[in-house]
């Protein structure tokens, strides 16, 4: 299914698709494996867990193929490693706004990731409301007989943001797109106040933690 569509008749390409695959997978594992460690140690030293939970996903090839008719590509296994950033996504969901510039900064500062891209939703939300931070890094995957370094798309964000965010998924997804003027509008307002839920839980969480001490 996945190779008709990539118009494959050669079994190499069949290889390379499911080679391709593999690497993603494993940048997901490699990535999901250094979250762990780090929430581990903080928990080790501040008794307390800043990931509240982890999902992560390979794309499906018809997003895949999706994605590159929209921008315009012909579906080739090259042009969707160079041109689709989010075939390896993992979403990080954090409690409190502090953890999730924790967490990025743990991340960045590991000599192995690097960091392509990052979009601070939460400074500047997205004009529907959505907020979340981004990053694009890319690892390196050791393969038995080379080196391929690997994109993969981070999504950090609040559990609230991440309520909110799934909600409007499945609105968006229902209007495909467009939504009942009021329907939008609340969405909107109800981002707000998530905005407000997250900075007062964090400073009910920051006075707690000095009482505390
Ligand atoms: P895509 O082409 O959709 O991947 O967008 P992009 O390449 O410009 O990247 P961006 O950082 O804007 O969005 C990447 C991902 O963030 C999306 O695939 C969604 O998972 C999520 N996202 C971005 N904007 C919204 C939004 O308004 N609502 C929701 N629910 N999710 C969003
Ligand atoms: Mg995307």
């Amino acid at each position: 299914m996945i190779i008709m569509e990539f118009q494959v008749d050669k079994n190499s390409e069949v290889d390379s698709w499911k080679e391709v695959i593999l690497i993603y997978n494993s940048a997901l594992k490699e990535i999901g494996t250094k979250l762990e460690i780090l929430n581990d140690e903080f928990q080790h030293v501040h008794q307390y867990n800043p990931i509240e939970h982890i999902k992560s996903r390979i794309k499906s090839s018809e997003s895949i193929v999706k994605k590159l008719k929209k921008h315009g590509y012909e579906s080739t296994i090259e042009n969707m490693v160079k041109y689709v950033n989010d075939i390896a996504g993992i979403r990080i969901i954090c409690s409190f706004t502090s953890d999730i510039y924790r967490i990025a900064d743990m991340l960045r500062n590991q000599n192995d990731i690097k960091v392509l891209s990052v979009k601070d939703y939460i400074q500047n939300p997205k004009p529907s409301g959505y907020k979340s931070y981004h990053m694009l890094v890319t690892l390196p995957i050791f393969l038995s007989d080379r080196i391929v370094d690997a994109k993969v798309e981070i999504q950090i964000r609040t559990v609230a943001m991440d309520f909110w965010a799934s909600l409007e998924h499945k609105i968006r997804y229902k209007f495909e797109g467009c939504a009942p003027e009021h329907i939008t509008a609340e969405l909107v307002e109800c981002s707000r106040m998530v905005s407000e839920l997250d900075a007062r839980m964090m400073s009910l969480n920051e006075e707690i933690q000095t009482l505390d001490k």
